[in-house]
């Protein structure tokens, strides 16, 4: 299940990896991005921010969601996607675990979107004025969430979407998903990725769509997003690293991103253990985004 106590410091300055992130452009979105290969050298100049964008609308895009229809958005951090689904004209909540996500949320979108604090694994019966009761809403958003629930939370989170949604409602759920039931504790033997991330194992990508069936889903589509997301992602962090370790590499480095200057010498070696460490990991985790259907009949299992 979420665990804010421990969420609490994630995604904040006390990380080296989300400071050079930060300098690097993160802002509103907290997600890998969505890389195709000849903008590859473009992200290495400009930085993740455009393609962070990218692959959120391709997320969104898959909800179909119209003009009118209620939607949540589970783990939305700064509320980025939850005011793109308002713009579109969606009643958009999000929700997220921790508060001050949440405070940085209103704060940028509080006036198209409503945002509250809730843990997605055990929603509340009414979040920000909105009741969310059996069958009331026409979506579920969740991108780059779920990895942090544990298995538990993620049955738990499938089968809470599942009663929030009407008969033909839709639930996306985009994870980084791994390849093997392997313990992660074998990939990553410092717990550096899970210390950074704060998460304890990632659901076999397989395993997703047995766990939906039993939530009473049908799964529409399944898309392996590993290439553009998690492969990419790992080229550029690799340049990073690679550019890193030279003096004359942290230089042109800090010259293209100034705030990289604030890193001393022992930043700079933990950020480049901790890329590496994900490098590594990345090896056996998939990017997965699955389209799954609440029937309008009652009945369930994969479409065809
Ligand atoms: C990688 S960020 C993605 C945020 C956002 N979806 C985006 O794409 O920018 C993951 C978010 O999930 C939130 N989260 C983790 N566990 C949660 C839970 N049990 N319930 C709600 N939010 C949770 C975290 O606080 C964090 O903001």
């Amino acid at each position: 299940m979420g665990d804010s106590g421990n969420l609490a410091s994630a995604y904040n300055d006390d990380s080296v990896l989300f400071r050079v992130l930060r300098h690097l452009g993160w802002d509103s979105l907290a997600d890998i991005g969505y890389f195709t290969l000849p903008t590859l050298p473009v992200a290495a100049l400009a930085g993740p921010v455009p393609f962070q964008r990218r692959l959120a609308r391709r997320s969104l895009a898959l909800l179909d969601a119209r003009p009118g229809q209620l939607v949540l958005d589970a783990g939305c951090g700064r509320g980025d996607t939850t005011a793109r689904l308002a713009a579109a004209g969606c009643r958009a909540l999000g929700v997220d675990i921790q508060p001050a996500q949440i405070d940085q949320a209103r704060r940028r979108f509080g006036d198209s979107a409503r945002f509250a604090v809730a843990d997605a694994t055990a929603l509340p019966r009414r979040a920000a004025e909105i009741p969310l009761t059996d069958g009331s809403f026409d979506q579920v958003h969740c991108l780059e969430a779920a990895f942090h629930f544990g298995h538990e939370g993620r049955r738990s989170f499938l089968s809470e979407s599942f009663r929030l949604l009407r008969p033909g409602g839709r639930l996306v759920l985009v994870d980084v998903t791994s390849r093997t039931d392997q313990p992660i504790g074998t990939l990553d033997p410092n717990g550096l990725v899970r210390a950074t991330w704060r998460f304890d194992d990632l659901e076999p990508c397989e395993r997703y769509p047995l766990m939906a069936a039993d939530a009473g889903f049908t799964t529409r589509r399944i898309l392996d997003w590993t290439t553009p997301v998690l492969h990419r992602a790992a080229q550029l962090c690799a340049l990073f690293a690679g550019t890193a370790s030279t003096r004359a590499g942290r230089q042109a480095l800090c010259l293209r991103w100034p705030g990289l200057r604030t890193l001393d010498a022992q930043d700079w070696d933990e950020v480049i253990a901790v890329v590496r460490a994900h490098r590594a990991i990345g090896r056996v985790t998939r990017y997965t985004a699955y389209v799954l259907d609440k029937p309008a009949d009652g009945v369930t299992g994969v479409a065809p």
